[in-house]
């Protein structure tokens, strides 16, 4: 496990909330679809991460609707993705995604369950320029 990466904030309404963050951070993010989380994630390069539902469906919807606005995720860097989570298998740490799936900007994530981390989502995030492979060039 690294640094924290960057801080999920659910919202309903992604151009009312840059309204917001824009101004209070004094910065411009990406904003990017993620199609297998049905989401827009606007990333800023701080690390706050606004996430709006794109469709009824998406888990942010689901969560927005219990719970309103507000943190939804906390995401760890790590150097290889896989070995985690294994060790966490191994430690029988509820996992929501047992093998990493394609996140933002070519990363790998994994979700742990909240009832594993005291309520909080953690997601494990590998980034796409680690050099674990020791090599580059050859994925995308
Ligand atoms: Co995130």
């Amino acid at each position: 496990m690294k640094n924290i990466n960057h801080v999920g904030v659910a919202v309903a309404d992604l151009e009312a909330a840059r309204a917001i963050w824009d101004e209070l951070l004094g910065q411009t993010p990406d904003v990017e679809h993620v199609a297998t989380q049905r989401v827009f994630a606007a990333m800023y390069p701080c690390g706050i991460e606004l996430i709006a539902p794109e469709t009824d469906d998406s888990p942010i919807s689901k969560f927005l609707a219990k719970r309103g606005s507000g943190i939804h995720h906390v995401t760890i860097e790590v150097d290889d993705i896989d070995a985690q989570l294994a060790r966490l298998a191994n430690r029988d740490v509820r996992l929501i995604n047992k093998s990493a799936v394609p996140g933002v900007g070519g990363s790998r994530v994994a979700f742990l369950h909240p009832a594993a981390a005291g309520g909080v989502l953690v997601e494990l995030k590998e980034t796409a320029k680690q050099d674990k492979h020791g090599e580059s060039g050859s994925d995308e």
